[in-house]
């Protein structure tokens, strides 16, 4: 069984993601915001590549049964609802809406994904929900993806590190593994940093964009291991939450 981590979407050629479950990790901060509207009652989450295809997409719905949420250089798309951060995807937000939303990289590492069995949306506040799904397809011997959204298709630390937890967590105690090169690497840097994500925040460009541009808050948000305990599955066009009534 194979565990490879891609470090961008343009390290991915396009049978990498094929049969695999695959878990798309972009902690700053669309995978965090996912889980996140996905926990506080979001209906679905609907990834769009540009700003103008959520405002397009939005007109299949009444107004007030969506959120047009996103970013462009950190800030709200002028017009929307939603920017990108955990903090405004509360439960008043989005509670029984659909948000539509597109973000630099986050929604395009997602939408970039090819025949994959199953897409997970992962970040560290669902980390062990999400790890759990990813056990049970190593447990039964398939291949796992971990795509890292990157920043404009380079290497980000923060997505690193936590591929790098997904790694060690799907591989302890699983016989016969083999990692590439990139999944060892993810496992050394989150075993360097060991339960100090905010460091990593700190250390990386991304973190330190975000804590310049007033998002300090949303960097706490995004380091809370488990605090949005939901399995965020993509498939046919939309994240929706596994539960009860969509098991796998
Ligand atoms: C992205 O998808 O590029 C990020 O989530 C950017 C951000 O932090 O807003």
């Amino acid at each position: 069984m194979k565990v490879d981590v891609f470090m961008s979407p343009n390290e991915m050629a396009s049978g990498d993601t094929q049969g695999r479950v695959v878990a798309v990790i972009d902690v700053l901060r669309a995978s965090t915001c996912i889980a996140v509207a996905l926990d506080n009652g979001a209906k679905s989450v609907i990834p769009e590549e540009s700003a103008d295809d959520v405002v397009t997409r939005s007109k299949q719905f009444e107004r007030s049964q969506v959120c047009l949420a996103g970013e462009r250089r950190m800030l709200m798309i002028p017009g929307f609802d939603l920017g990108n951060s955990p903090l405004e995807f509360t439960s008043e937000a989005v509670s029984g809406r659909t948000v539509l939303i597109s973000t630099t990289n986050g929604t395009r590492a997602l939408l970039g994904v090819q025949g994959a069995r199953d897409v997970v949306i992962a970040s560290y506040v669902n980390m062990s929900a999400a790890a759990a799904m990813l056990r049970t397809a190593a447990r039964s011997d398939t291949d796992i993806a971990i795509v890292c959204a990157g920043t404009e298709g380079h290497f980000s630390l923060e997505d690193a590190a936590c591929a790098g937890r997904y790694v060690r967590s799907i591989t302890t105690r699983a016989s016969s593994v083999v990692l590439n090169d990139a999944a060892q690497a993810c496992a050394l840097i989150d075993r360097k940093y060991g339960d100090n994500i905010a460091k990593i925040f700190k250390d990386s460009s991304h973190g330190r964009a975000l804590a310049e541009a007033g998002f300090a808050d949303d960097l706490v948000a995004c380091g809370e291991v488990d605090s949005h305990p939901v399995v965020p599955i993509y498939q046919e066009q939309q994240i929706t939450r596994l539960g009860p009534d969509r098991e796998r």
